[in-house]
């Protein structure tokens, strides 16, 4: 039994090889389109979501299968105070492959020791997003044409972003890779962070400043302030709009760079940026599907994705 909470439950060779699939699926998707027919897919998400949980229904749409679930915690017995190990057993009798997102870390680890299903963590609070490490690095490949020697700054929230941990995490295996953390001073990246980076040898800086960090990055992954994740509204008023990538600054950026988020955006990248050649994060939207294609081909061990 597999399942995705943390990209470092696949290994390097097993993300080349979902990758390539997810290529392969590119490609041709009609080859693809009945291999999960007979299959069901549960999405469970406490938490809103658009991106994630459509394109997970997508992809298992897009593969014959079935999808069944809720959107929210609320429209489940979760407001009548049913645990999160009781959901999953019960709908493990009804899927055949779950993916979960959920306020609070650890909570799909929970899942996982709580049913005989693969579960996929679609977001676990403010720690690990795996299915959009997934998309952020077929991403990068797709673009820069390797997942070695690259320059990335991260830009943001640093301290809340799951899929910030969660890349930083999965690049860690690669070698030659630069980080640049960019942020303000409240919304730094967590320490446990920071010494992953060191016990890997990585070279990293921090800096608060995006026009210092722009002109020698290869890839900036931009990111929202979080208004969820704050205590506190005035804080969050305070930091949300810390960053606006525009035009003007890109100026002084690299002709190849790649720009990506994982939005949603609100204002930290302006909408005249959605034109420039290197804004790549609607690309990235569309490899988020294929991506978690190949991801439930592999979790429920259909063979180089064809049967
Ligand atoms: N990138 C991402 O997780 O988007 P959603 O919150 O819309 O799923």
């Amino acid at each position: 039994m597999k399942h995705l909470l943390n990209p470092l439950d696949l290994s390097v060779d097993e993300i080349y090889e979902l990758i390539y699939l997810a290529q392969e699926i590119i490609k041709d998707p009609k080859k693809y389109s009945k291999v999960c027919e007979g299959k069901k897919l549960a999405t469970l998400f406490y938490e809103p979501s658009t991106r994630t949980r459509l394109s997970f229904e997508a992809a298992m749409l897009n593969l014959g299968g079935s999808v069944l679930g809720f959107h929210s915690a609320d429209s489940s017995s979760a407001t009548k105070g049913e645990s999160v190990a009781d959901t999953i057993r019960v709908v493990s009798g009804y899927a055949d492959i779950a993916a979960m997102r959920h306020p609070k870390e650890g909570a799909a680890l929970v899942a996982a020791n709580s049913c005989n299903i693969p579960i996929i963590n679609a977001g676990d609070g403010g720690h690990l997003h795996p299915s959009q490490t997934l998309t952020d690095l077929l991403t990068i490949l797709r673009n820069k044409g390797r997942l070695k020697n690259f320059r990335i700054g991260f830009c943001g929230d640093l301290k809340f972003g799951r899929t910030v941990h969660s890349l930083i995490l999965a690049l860690l295996r690669y070698e030659g890779i630069e980080f640049v953390l960019i942020s303000p001073e409240e919304l730094k990246l967590p320490s446990y962070n920071k010494n992953a980076m060191d016990e890997a040898g990585a070279k990293w800086i921090e800096t608060a400043s995006l026009e210092y960090a722009l002109p020698d990055l290869d890839v900036l992954y931009m990111t929202r302030v979080q208004k969820e994740r704050f205590f506190n509204e005035e804080d969050y008023v305070r930091l949300k709009d810390t960053y606006i990538l525009d035009e003007q600054k890109l100026e002084s950026a690299k002709d190849d760079l790649v720009i990506m988020h994982p939005l949603p955006r609100v204002n930290e990248i302006s909408v005249e940026v959605d034109n420039d050649p290197r804004a790549k994060y609607f690309d990235q939207v569309k490899n988020g599907r294929y991506v978690r294609m190949a991801l439930i081909l592999m979790l429920l061990g259909i063979e180089g994705g064809l049967r």
